[in-house]
This record gives C-alpha cells, structure tokens and sequence, in this order.
C-alpha cells in the first residue's frame, strides 16, 4: 500500500485538494485543478526528455487496471504512467478474468479490492459503472471509460494539447465533429473545454447526435455545457481555432442509425478542403482510434497540423499526473 512515500517535488501550480477520493467524471475538477494537472503533466513531460525518467513517488503502491473494453492507448498510458512513477500495475482483461465464468462485477472488484491494492483503473460499456465500484471498494478509482457517459483523463489530456498549442484557451472556438451522441470522449470534451471557457461548435448526421439537439444554442443539461450545433460540418469548421474528430461508435450504436459510412465521409469527414475553413493554423485532433478515410482523411491525419500525436504523449503524462494526485493524496507535496 502507498503509506509511507518519499516526498515528491511540485515546482509549480496551484496546490491540489484532494476533494474527491476518485476520479469519476471531470464534472468534479474545477478550472484551476484541471489546470494545475496540467502544469504538472508539462513538468512530467520535461523531464521526460531530459533524462530517462523513473520516480519513486507511487513506490510500494498497486494499481490494476480492469478493462472490459478494447484500449490500446488509454491502458498502456495508464500502466506507462504507474510504473514510471514507481508502482506496481497489473492488468486485468475481463476477458481472461472469471467475469468469463460468470463472476459479477461487484464480485469481481471486491476480489481485486481484497488484495488490499491502492487504485483500480477501470473501463467498462455501461456508464456508471465506476461510480458504481467506487462505492464498493477502498481503492481509489480512475474511470478509464465508462459506456457513452465520460471519459475524464481524456479530457484532461485533449485540453492540455490544444492549451500546448493555442497558449491562451479562453474565448477559442473548438469544432467537434461526428458522433456525439455515443461518444465519452464528447461529453467529457465538452464539459472539460467549456470550464476553460471554450466555444464549441457541433457538427454531426442528426441521428448521432443527443435526443433534442437541433441546430441552434443545446447543452448537456448541466450549467455551463452550452454549445452551438451546426447543420454542416463546414458552418461548424468556419473559424475554429481547432477541430477534434470523433470516431463513430459503430460498437454503440444501434441499427439504422447510420445508413453508409461512406457516405458519413463525404457529408461529415475532415478533410483539406474543409481544414482550410477554419482559422489558418488551426490544428486537428482525434483521440484515437481513427478510423482513417472515414472521419478523417490520411493527409489530415498525418499532416503538419494533426496534434494526434501529441494527444498520445500528453495521455502519458498527464495520467502521470493524475496517478500522482489521487494516489498519494496524503503525501506531502512540497
Ligand atoms: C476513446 C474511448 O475509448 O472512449 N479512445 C480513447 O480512449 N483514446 C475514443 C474512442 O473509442 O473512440
């Protein structure tokens, strides 16, 4: 168990409080927390590529990550992150685990939590259910993904990457586009982006996008989630600072709901034709996997103002960050 660590440095931020045990949904971090991550993941970053870096802080800790969903660079980061901060990380795959035999997943965490281990990564298709864990189990758990509801280090890492590159984010105009409606990552993006004042335009097949949203001011029903949905992807591109493409959640989505993928590329996809609509300069993003040729076109993507892969470096550290903050909330910092 993480008890007795050695004490780490923090050079800059505003100092955290550990007002939530878990990290659930980004709704509970405040601006300045999200930035203080932030500054503390660009300190991880330094030092990353200074020298070969490996820390102690989390020594003598045990984090597993139980996935139930593909991940590729969400889990990875998560299990770079700990061990370069000096915990042990175990990986659970639902899918060698007994929740094949049958084991429920109160049972199944209850297990893990019995080992006496310090935080569960986890990532699950149904929302809520890392909420629902966090009320079962003394470790602290981080929601890696939970169904279409949040995905809150995601959002950490994209604000983080679009801050990187537009210095100032107050007042700039993102364009999210595609399917919005299934995707975590959007609601976790909006909620993060609007809280650091961001405009967000909306644009996306009708179908795939939340119940009610029409073209004009919607919301996520929580105060401060207001964003401008657009009937074309290039009314909503028009001036962006930047555009995030979404995958389409072809796993969540139910029939009928998107006639031809094809056509979904031809209507909704980015592409140089549509980049060069927006602000000169602006970046694109996509958090990964893309489904390339689809939402977004090989050129874009690999292009120079794709910030795809810098997405990826600030996932690392900035879970780095997080890992640090709410597993070790006790330790002094100083
Ligand atoms: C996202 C996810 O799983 O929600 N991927 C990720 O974590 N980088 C987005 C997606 O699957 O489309």
């Amino acid at each position: 168990m993480i008890a007795n660590l050695v004490t780490a440095t923090r050079s800059s931020g505003a100092p955290l409080t550990a007002d939530s045990k878990h990290l659930l949904d980004v709704d509970s971090l405040s601006p300045e927390q999200i930035q203080t991550l932030g500054s503390r993941a660009i300190e991880f970053r330094q030092l990353r590529a200074s020298q070969p870096f490996k820390s102690d802080s989390l020594r003598g800790g045990s984090i597993y990550t139980l996935f139930f969903e593909n991940s590729t660079r969400t889990r990875v980061s998560f299990e770079h992150a700990g061990k370069a901060l000096g915990a042990d990380v175990i990986n659970i795959a639902a899918s060698t685990s007994s929740v094949n035999k049958g084991e429920s997943l109160l049972n199944t965490v209850l297990t893990l939590d019995a080992m006496g281990i310090d935080a569960l990564i986890v990532r699950h298709p149904h929302s809520g259910a890392p909420h629902f864990i966090a009320r079962h189990v003394n470790a602290v758990v981080i929601n890696a993904g939970d169904g279409a509801h949040g995905h809150p280090t995601q959002a950490l890492l994209d604000v983080l990457t679009l801050q990187d590159h537009l210095g100032n984010l107050k007042g700039a105009k993102l364009a999210l586009i595609g399917d919005i409606l299934h995707s975590r990552v959007a609601r976790s993006d909006i909620i993060a982006f609007r809280k650091m004042g961001v405009e967000i335009a909306i644009a996306g097949p009708p179908t795939l996008l939340p119940e009610g949203w029409t073209p004009g001011p919607n919301s996520l029903g929580i105060p401060g989630t207001e964003v401008t949905v657009h009937e074309t992807v290039e009314d909503a591109v028009r001036d962006a600072d930047a555009i995030m493409c979404l995958r389409l959640q072809l796993e969540r989505q139910t029939s009928g709901l998107l006639p031809d993928v094809n056509e979904y590329s031809r209507v909704w996809g980015i592409n140089a034709e549509r980049l060069a609509l927006a602000s000169p300069g602006a970046p694109v993003m996509h958090p990964g996997p893309m489904n390339e040729g689809l939402e977004v076109s090989t050129d874009i993507a690999h292009g120079d103002l794709s910030l795809v892969e810098n997405q990826v470096e600030n996932g690392l550290v900035m879970r780095m960050a997080v890992l640090e903050h709410f597993c070790a909330p006790t330790r002094e910092i100083a």
